[in-house]
């Protein structure tokens, strides 16, 4: 006897609302949905509106080449598209949709009007009810699409007893616009809410203009540009200052291709640009553009599109590293004086209110860089012709960089004129960040210089002292730290590194110990980097070291030769500048 056939192919409608769960999770992705076919098409302008957090209508409507009668039909098709026409297609599709998939997976849980007409073509009304054509007729309007969603649901309850209150789809959803936002600056957008006017973005010409349109002038103003290119991969947007991180809420938002993608990997890669100028624990705002070559990405591998694969994603993360680190290399990322942002990031408002932007000029940030290199011949003595001693080491200093008039503040800062601006470098963070990248440097390559002692220097240690100066005793020998035990809890030091004339071995030894113990080191680094930003705070001149006038000179080329000159190993910044510009507006001279 044979069994009873179980297995049976699902009507097609039941296997539409099947495949409109991956497309279709809440009223936010109806949105991204539409709003993508309508930049596809073309659009400079996009309006949205939305009524009950987009439960009971959603509204889309564009200026794109829109649809003539036969196309708009079809649209609610499955693998209905005009986008590709063959698999190969899909090997660096620049258009968001290319699957013919969102308007039937949309139409088939909702009551859906498509109203549409190209340039030449008489308008066009398409009707559809969970899934079926109810009525093909004539609309007026003019050039473009208007898709109406409403009843999202209606006709499959299990899906509709997930949706959340209005607002905290709404919610969802002004997050949507805020990411087609960013990824679109070029387009006029607007989005009512309950009828009422909640958002006006006109076109903008950068980011930093749409990005103060999106969260305000003040949080836009605080970023600094990021413009990168390796080999074929350019890295393009705004990041925020290391002396900011950890002040506002974070933001992140990344763009593949002109597309937003999630990618905790790239993200890690632009965070690791960071180590070593913020603490650990607090995670900066990015803003970042990736280009790669179209065919060097795999968009067809999530449902909603959120996620691409590279070819190659070794070579882009490093992209990414190399393009936020050269960021942060650079003046704009030292901290301006007092005009630190305190605002928390905001967004389209729930109150209803317009953020009109045409009164908003994001003020550009100057792109002075922090040293001034000489192009020909250092032109006299201001610049380091006479061998300035590094403060690191016995190398005489190349004339590499300008060095102007220096003054010693409170035996704590080092104070300078530069075209834009007054500048102070705190001599204490500056030094610790010369030697950490010196150290780091050395751990390398092997090359820190040691000293060998006269006469071995012998330490005593708590047994928990010297377990850790044993755990780190390689680390502490590539370092410069020749040690031997020496029976019990001592140990004998044979050499030591000397990165400068008043440095203190063995007081630096037992500091850096006593932190190991203390485990009072910034985690989020390596055990080597640790060791190595210790060692560094522990051997830099301290605030309140008088130094001389060629001291100065040394620790501030050695500064500039730094990759991030502006940042000590703490998250702290080790140069703040006054703009002139500034200054002026303080004494009312403009
Ligand atoms: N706003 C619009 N203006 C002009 N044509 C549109 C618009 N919306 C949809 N279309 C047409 O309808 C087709 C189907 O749209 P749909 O969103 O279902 O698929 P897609 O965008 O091609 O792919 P995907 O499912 O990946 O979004 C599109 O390929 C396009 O030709
Ligand atoms: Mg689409």
């Amino acid at each position: 006897m044979t069994s009873p056939r179980i297995i049976a192919i699902l009507p097609s409608a039941v296997a539409d609302q099947i495949a409109a769960g991956e497309v279709v999770e809440r009223p936010a992705s109806v949105v991204k949905e539409l709003v993508e076919n309508a930049l596809d098409a073309g659009a400079t302008t996009v309006d949205i509106a939305i009524t009950e957090g987009g439960r009971a209508m959603i509204r889309v409507s564009d200026d794109g080449s829109g649809m003539s009668r036969d196309d708009a039909a079809i649209s609610i098709e499955r693998h209905a598209t005009s986008k590709i026409k063959t698999s190969a297609d899909l090997v660096g599709v620049l258009s968001f949709g290319f699957r013919g998939e969102a308007l039937p997976a949309i139409g088939s849980v909702s009551r859906l009007t498509i109203e549409t007409a190209t340039a030449d073509g008489s308008g066009t009304r398409v009707l559809a009810a969970g899934g079926a054509l109810l009525e093909v007729g004539d609309a007026a309007r003019r050039r473009g699409t208007t898709v109406t969603v409403e009843s999202l649901f209606y006709n499959t309850p299990a899906r509709q007893k997930f949706l959340r209150g209005a607002r905290s789809e709404w919610r969802a959803i002004s997050d949507i616009i805020g990411v087609m936002a960013l990824s679109r600056r070029d387009v006029r957008l607007t989005v009512t809410h309950d009828d009422k006017e909640v958002l006006t973005l006109p076109p903008a010409a950068s980011l930093r203009e749409r990005l103060a349109a999106l969260w305000g002038a003040a949080v836009a103003e605080a970023l600094i540009d990021v413009d990168d290119v390796s080999g074929p991969i350019r890295v393009s947007g705004l990041v925020q200052r290391p002396a900011d991180v950890g002040m506002t809420s974070r933001r992140v938002f990344l763009t593949v291709n002109g597309r937003a993608i999630r990618d905790p990997g790239l993200v890690r890669a632009a965070e690791a640009a960071y180590r070593s100028t913020i603490s650990a624990g607090v995670r900066p705002s990015l803003v970042l553009d990736i280009e790669v070559p179209a065919g060097d990405v795999d968009v067809n591998v999530h449902p909603a599109k959120a996620e691409v694969r590279f070819r190659d994603r070794w070579v882009t993360e490093r992209a990414v590293e190399r393009a936020v680190r050269r960021a942060l290399g650079t003046g704009d990322s030292a901290a301006p004086f007092g005009v630190a942002p305190r605002t928390s990031w905001t967004f389209v408002p729930e109150s209803g209110a317009t953020m009109s932007v045409d009164a908003l000029q994001a003020a550009p940030v100057p792109q002075a860089p922090l040293f001034a290199h000489p192009t020909t011949h250092p032109i006299d003595g201001d610049s380091a012709t006479d061998a300035a001693r590094s403060p690191a080491g016995d190398a005489p200093v190349a004339p590499d960089v300008i060095v102007p008039p220096l003054m010693q503040l409170r035996r704590t800062w080092i104070g300078f004129e530069r075209d834009d601006a007054w500048v102070l470098i705190d001599q204490h963070s500056a030094h610790e960040r010369v030697l950490y990248e010196q150290f780091m440097q050395g751990m390398v390559h092997g090359n820190v210089a040691a000293q060998q002692l006269l006469f071995p220097l012998t330490l005593h240690f708590t047994p928990a002292e010297a377990e850790a100066f044993d755990e780190h005793r390689e680390l502490f020998a590539t370092l410069g730290f020749q040690a031997e035990a020496f029976g019990g809890h001592s140990v004998m030091i044979s050499a030591v590194p000397s990165p400068h004339a008043r440095f203190d071995a063995e007081r630096c030894l037992r500091d850096t110990i006593a932190s190991l113990v203390g485990d009072r080191l910034g985690s989020g680094l390596a055990k080597h980097e640790r060791l190595a930003a210790t060692v560094a705070c522990k051997a830099a001149v301290k605030a309140g070291d008088l130094l001389a006038p060629s001291e100065m000179r040394a620790l501030f080329i050695a500064l500039s030769r730094t990759t991030l000159p502006a940042h000590d190993v703490h998250g702290r910044s080790t140069i703040v500048q006054v703009s002139w510009d500034e200054l002026e507006r303080r004494f009312g001279r403009r």
